[in-house]
């Protein structure tokens, strides 16, 4: 379970590119899975907003946990920070008519809290709201639905300052924010996610120290899970209460765990890496209930979750739509490399083992198999809530020609590989009801700053235009072919 887990600066070695180009061809003349997905299946782009508004400083938006954390040395590689990033704040018309030029219905992007309630607390910042409310009227204009997201890891600093997420007031200044965005875009929004990936912002930020604010505590990390939990259900019901047909839910990034081998020490090491990575936030969402076999790892470090009476109601308040965001796969092992389970001061040895597959410029490993099993999973064990896939992508070293156009043929192999591990999925009953790549546009990739590049159109940062790569004309010519456009 570790996206972006991996040192934040590079050695400069790379793997093989993962194309998985015989695989590709073999299938070629026979009925290819991704046209079975049905006309009404929903197809979209997913962005962010630190990782491409800029404008950081204007029109009243006050710094979050990442304006802080970029300007820490050695936290994010070059010393790259949001403040100009793909200029989305100046450019937002020209975007939205990207997306239109793709052909796709649905636009998923968040909106950032210190530019619409600046510090955290109190009235709103109708300059910040106004960015958003044009936003989703260009959107709506051109036949676009809005997908917005509330929460995609720009905390407000001052929250920060007064404790950040492991501190349970930030669940209710959350709830408080959500309905505040709510009041202004709820009449033309119709699909509202409350968090993207409350794993990165937990244990990336608080536990890992990988992302913002930077904290390297286990306890911290864990605590800072269940509030944005609390969170998540609190905003549910704010957002339910205030009456408007919506169609609500949370975005969760999920890795798949395999055991190394099947030995009991690697059976091991997968059911806890599922646990603190998957289970931990699918079990009290779904089931209202923290996993019991995660409550015993956590207290064999000395943690407890933070739980309070009635939070975990409140947590597992009902969600019309499961977001799945999947990149890829990962192998644990219980067994260090000499063979022993225990490590010196008795803890059970938990290591990522490195597969023989190809991999992304991210280093992570191309598994699309792993999409279908996770997709079927949560369809067996988290029954009864439609999914959408809120993000998947790839990025690769993208070697644009002298026009800037980027013939990426290994993230087409890989967005195919991965819509048909979803068709595929879908055969099996998995009830996964859309599909939005990750991401529009090249963008500011946190800790590894702008070198890995997941858009489906490029950027050049030095002059701000646009490019669409192959990849981008690939998906609107997928996406008509499977609504039987042409
Ligand atoms: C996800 C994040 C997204 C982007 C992709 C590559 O974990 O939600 O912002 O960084 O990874």
């Amino acid at each position: 379970m570790d996206t972006h887990l991996t040192s934040p600066t590079t050695d400069g070695s790379r793997s093989p590119r993962g194309v998985r180009r015989a695989e590709l061809e073999s299938s070629q003349g026979q009925a290819d899975p991704i046209d079975t997905l049905p006309p009404a299946f929903r197809w979209g782009v997913a962005t962010s907003s630190y990782q491409i508004e800029g404008a950081v400083a204007e029109d009243g938006r006050t710094p979050s946990i990442w304006d802080t954390f970029c300007h820490v040395p050695g936290a994010v590689a070059n010393g790259d920070h949001g403040d100009v990033a793909c200029d989305h704040y100046h450019r937002m018309p020209q975007d939205v008519a990207l997306i239109a030029d793709l052909g796709l219905d649905t636009y998923r992007f968040s909106v950032a809290w210190p530019r619409v309630q600046p510090g955290g607390r109190g009235p709103a910042n109708p300059a910040g709201l106004a960015f958003y409310d044009r936003l989703v009227d260009e959107l709506l204009g051109r036949g676009i639905d809005p997908w917005v997201t509330l929460y995609h890891w720009d905390l407000p600093q001052e929250l920060e300052d007064a404790g950040g997420w492991p501190n349970r007031d930030t669940a209710h200044r959350f709830a408080d924010y959500a309905e505040l965005v709510f009041g202004a875009l709820g009449d033309r929004v119709k699909t509202w996610t409350t968090l993207n990936e409350p794993w990165c912002s937990a244990m990336l930020g608080y536990a890992y120290g990988l992302h913002a604010p930077g904290r390297r505590d286990l306890g911290a990390g864990i605590a800072a899970a269940h509030h944005l939990l609390l969170g998540h259900g609190l905003a549910t019901q704010r957002l339910r209460a205030a009456g408007s047909p919506i169609e609500l839910g949370i975005t969760l990034n999920m890795a798949t765990a395999d055991p190394a081998t099947d030995s009991p020490a690697d059976r091991d090491a997968a059911r806890a890496a599922d646990g603190l990575g998957n289970r931990i936030y699918l079990d009290p969402l779904f089931h209202g209930r923290y996993p019991e076999d995660v409550v015993a790892d956590l207290a064999a470090e000395g943690v407890r979750i933070p739980v309070e009476d009635g939070d975990l109601a409140v947590i597992s308040s009902p969600i019309d739509v499961l977001g799945v965001n999947y990149y890829f796969g990962q192998a644990h092992s219980g067994v260090d490399e000499q063979g022993r389970e225990r490590e010196d001061d008795g803890r059970p040895v938990r290591r990522v083992v490195r597969r023989d597959l190809p991999r992304t410029a991210m280093d992570w490993e191309i598994v699309p198999e792993s999409f279908t099993e996770l997709l079927v999973r949560l369809h067996r064990d988290y029954p009864g809530v439609p999914m959408v896939i809120t993000e998947n992508g790839a990025a690769f070293d993208d070697k644009p020609d002298a026009d800037g156009f980027v013939a990426d043929d290994d993230r087409v192999a890989y967005l195919t590989e991965h819509l048909r591990a979803v068709a595929r999925a879908r055969q099996a009953g998995a009830d996964v009801r859309g599909y939005f790549a990750w991401s529009l546009l090249d963008n500011f990739e946190w800790a590894y700053g702008y070198d890995k590049r997941f858009g489906i159109v490029r950027v050049d940062y030095d002059t701000q235009r646009r490019t669409p790569k192959r990849s981008a004309h690939w998906y609107r010519d997928t996406i008509r072919r499977v609504r039987g456009e042409r």
